[in-house]
């Protein structure tokens, strides 16, 4: 097939892993791919806009510990998740199948039964604890129980936004019977979940328990409006399995440095997004020529004809 699972940055033991099934390797893209997606489609407005183009930036950002990196961690393993589950579903993975749920107490009571085809999380996720796990598990040190946490947590938010579909069966529509199955959740809606985690995620250290194992605790003790989980009740420090989590505190990616290019030259919202986006030092107004499809009619049956019009629009740059 001319694509391999050598040419992925993968560690021996997730070569391994991948090379077991055929159709691993364009799964694996696919979910490299909608990771990086969306995590440009939720940070377009922000001063790191998730570019990632920058091999060595992109490393410094990995490596660090920050609000960032939490974010990456979870939507890389949110990603992982969704796309080996759908692999399954659609066929391009051989190792498994659709989900299996064919018994469930709740699906005899009412007027459907399992069937069609799920999305099969269950194997996704065995998948992933083996394909995961030098990362996350038995590590000591912080940013390894971190990285576990975060991505964790993006694991636990394409589980939540899972839903039971289901289609009609009868004689024209009369719907005497349903079949239903568990499909994913669109990836972007994970996108918007774990950006407002990412707004609210929450700085830690590492320390040391009574028993000699070490955890996790929140920095600073969780200000009014956060919420509280039931688990930081019994320890009133530890973050809550929703909340990201971080070490250090991000630059503000507003120059040029060794984890962003800063902000010059982007392109700005004069009325929502230049003020914050420019860092204070103003912007600069083009004026340019904007081509777009317009005065749209819809020719029944079934075509849109537009037309293409110019017009000479102002774009707003941040200055360097
Ligand atoms: C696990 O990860 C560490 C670095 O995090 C690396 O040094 C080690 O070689 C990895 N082990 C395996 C088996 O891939
Ligand atoms: C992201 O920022 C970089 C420079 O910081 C810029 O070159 C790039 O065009 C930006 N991408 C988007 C989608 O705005």
């Amino acid at each position: 097939m001319g694509r391999d699972c050598k040419n992925l940055f993968l560690t021996k033991k997730q070569q391994k892993l991948c090379n077991r099934d055929d159709g691993m390797v364009l799964v694996l893209l696919d979910a490299f791919r909608l990771s990086l997606t969306e995590c440009r489609q939720q940070f377009k407005h922000e001063r790191w806009n998730c570019s990632m183009t920058n091999d060595a930036q992109r490393l410094n950002i990995v490596k660090e510990g920050m609000k960032e990196t939490a974010f990456l961690s979870a939507i890389s393993s949110a990603g992982l998740v969704h796309a080996i589950a759908q692999g399954c579903s659609r066929g391009t993975l051989d190792r498994c199948s659709c989900d299996d749920v064919s018994f469930s107490a709740e699906a005899n009571r009412e007027a459907w039964k399992w069937g069609g085809c799920g999305d099969n999380l269950k194997y996704s996720q065995r998948f992933l604890k083996d394909f995961l796990k030098n990362r996350s598990s038995g590590s000591r040190d912080l940013r390894s129980k971190m990285e576990r946490h975060n991505s964790d947590l993006g694991i636990r938010t394409v589980r939540r936004r899972v839903d039971k579909v289901c289609k009609c069966h009868g004689i024209s529509g009369a719907c005497t019977t349903q079949t239903c199955w568990k499909q994913l959740g669109p990836f972007h809606s994970i996108g918007v979940d774990l950006k407002e985690k990412y707004e609210r995620s929450v700085q830690v250290i590492l320390a040391n328990r009574a028993d000699g194992e070490n955890e996790l605790v929140r920095r600073r003790q969780p200000r009014p409006e956060e919420k509280i989980y039931p688990d930081s009740l019994t320890s009133p420090t530890s973050p809550g399995p929703g909340d990201l989590v971080f070490e250090r505190e991000s630059p503000d990616f507003c120059t040029p440095s060794k984890y962003s290019e800063g902000t010059g030259g982007r392109t700005c919202d004069k009325i929502r997004t230049c003020n914050s986006l420019c860092c204070g030092r103003g912007y600069n107004i083009r004026s340019v020529m904007v081509t777009r499809a317009c005065q749209c009619r819809f020719h029944w049956c079934c075509d849109v004809i537009c037309q293409r019009c110019t017009t000479r629009e102002e774009i707003h740059l941040c200055r360097a």
